[in-house]
């Protein structure tokens, strides 16, 4: 047999989805795991959400959409809530694409800006997919390595350190999965400033926007003067509606790019599911207080879990700005991430994901998520206080 794609088997697999397919497998043969490790919310999809997707169905949307990158009412009401939250202007006819989940809209930016051998820029830690997908699309990944000692503070000199001739975009996910830190006003100028520069794109990765707390903003860098020209904005249900498994997001911004991203998407996936669509429409529309309602309870999980696993000693927590993960450092242990993970799955029942996955940067800490009901955390922060002077 010839050889396969050198391309493709360079990937390495997601850690996130293997530690948490462990846990459920695990969970399945009986064990008593915490499943910490996925970016799930538990909560159910909204009633009034579910029920047009079900009307949708009834009334015939079980066929290709059109257009294929999004039903009219769809892209309007992207149009209107970018407007609305973000102040951010686009023509829904010409300035977004509907894309099966925001995973695909992310790629979907990237092959639309990169040729081969351009340098994509991302900030480490890392969510763990931003490095393949560069690789996938031809291009090569740079981290910005951001300290865990400044609390992963996004400077114009940590960035500009990378700068080449070749480096053509830079990734920001805000809210940021891993480190829960949101990009404050000082941050996102240190962007606009080298973006400009060194005339690069921005691949804005909005998806936990609606996930902050204590009172914070969102920024979104479309927003920034002349930053429309060179920002493509990826949003989608997944996080904000608790519709992980709908497969639904977006990618917004400059209408030429916009129409190659749109012609990719429809020679690869073609589209996002119909129905699915008409749901969007119904969550982006409809009552919004649901949001705020699952981000109150993630701040409280987190208020929960800052303190209890601070008072355990040999744990060091942040408290985290947004997201919904805690991305605790073991300070008196000598492991690596991958062994911390191991042990605390097999001594404590606890799945986490090793730093490590989220780049170097992410080393000597693991990532609890807090997309967990509250009475699996409390038997979690139990569970870690028995073996913390194990680690
Ligand atoms: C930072 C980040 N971006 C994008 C996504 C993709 O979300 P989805 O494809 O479910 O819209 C995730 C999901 O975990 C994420 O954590």
């Amino acid at each position: 047999m010839k050889e396969l794609s050198q391309l493709v088997s360079s990937i390495p697999a997601s850690v996130t989805l293997a530690v948490n397919d462990k846990a459920k497998a695990l969970q399945a043969a009986g064990h008593d795991v915490i499943a910490l490790a996925g970016g799930d919310p538990d909560f159910a999809t909204p009633a009034h959400i579910t029920a047009a997707a079900l009307a949708a169905i009834e009334n015939g949307a079980t066929h290709y959409p059109a257009p294929m990158k999004g039903i009219p009412s769809l892209l309007e009401a992207i149009a209107e809530k970018m407007a609305r939250d973000n102040n951010v202007r686009i023509n829904p006819k010409t300035d977004v694409v509907v894309t099966p989940g925001g995973k695909w809209a992310l790629f979907l930016a990237l092959a639309a800006v990169l040729n081969p051998g351009d340098e994509a820029l991302y900030l480490e830690p890392v969510w763990v997919s931003y490095p393949p997908m560069i690789k996938l699309a031809g291009g090569k990944p740079v981290p910005v390595s951001l300290p865990s000692e400044d609390n992963f503070r996004i400077t114009a000199d940590l960035l500009r350190a990378q700068i080449t001739p070749q480096t053509k975009a830079l990734m920001v996910t805000n809210p940021s999965n891993p480190t829960g830190r949101v990009v404050t006003q000082e941050e996102l100028d240190a962007i606009v400033e080298v973006a400009t520069e060194a005339d690069l794109y921005v691949i804005s990765d909005e998806i936990y926007e609606k996930l902050v707390f204590d009172g914070r903003s969102h920024l979104s860098i479309a927003a920034a003067p002349d930053m429309a020209e060179r920002t493509l904005t990826v949003n989608g249900m997944s996080k904000a509606y608790a519709m992980t498994g709908w497969r639904l997001g977006w990618l917004a911004g400059p209408t030429p790019i916009l129409k190659i991203a749109t012609r990719m998407n429809s020679q690869t996936v073609s589209s996002a599911a119909n129905f699915t669509m008409h749901a969007a429409v119904a969550a982006l529309n409809g009552p919004q207080d649901i949001i705020a309602e699952m981000c109150d309870s993630y701040q409280a999980r987190r208020d929960f879990m800052v303190k209890a696993m601070n008072e355990i000693d040999g744990v060091e927590v942040r408290s985290v700005e947004g997201a919904f993960y805690l991305f605790p450092r073991f300070p008196h242990s000598d492991k690596n991430s991958l062994e911390l993970a191991e042990t605390l799955l097999d001594k404590a029942g606890i799945a986490g994901t090793p730093g490590i996955a989220f780049g170097q940067s992410g080393e000597g800490h693991v990532r609890f998520s807090i997309a967990t009901a509250m009475s699996e955390l409390e038997r979690a922060v139990a569970r870690l206080a028995k073996v913390a002077g194990e680690l």
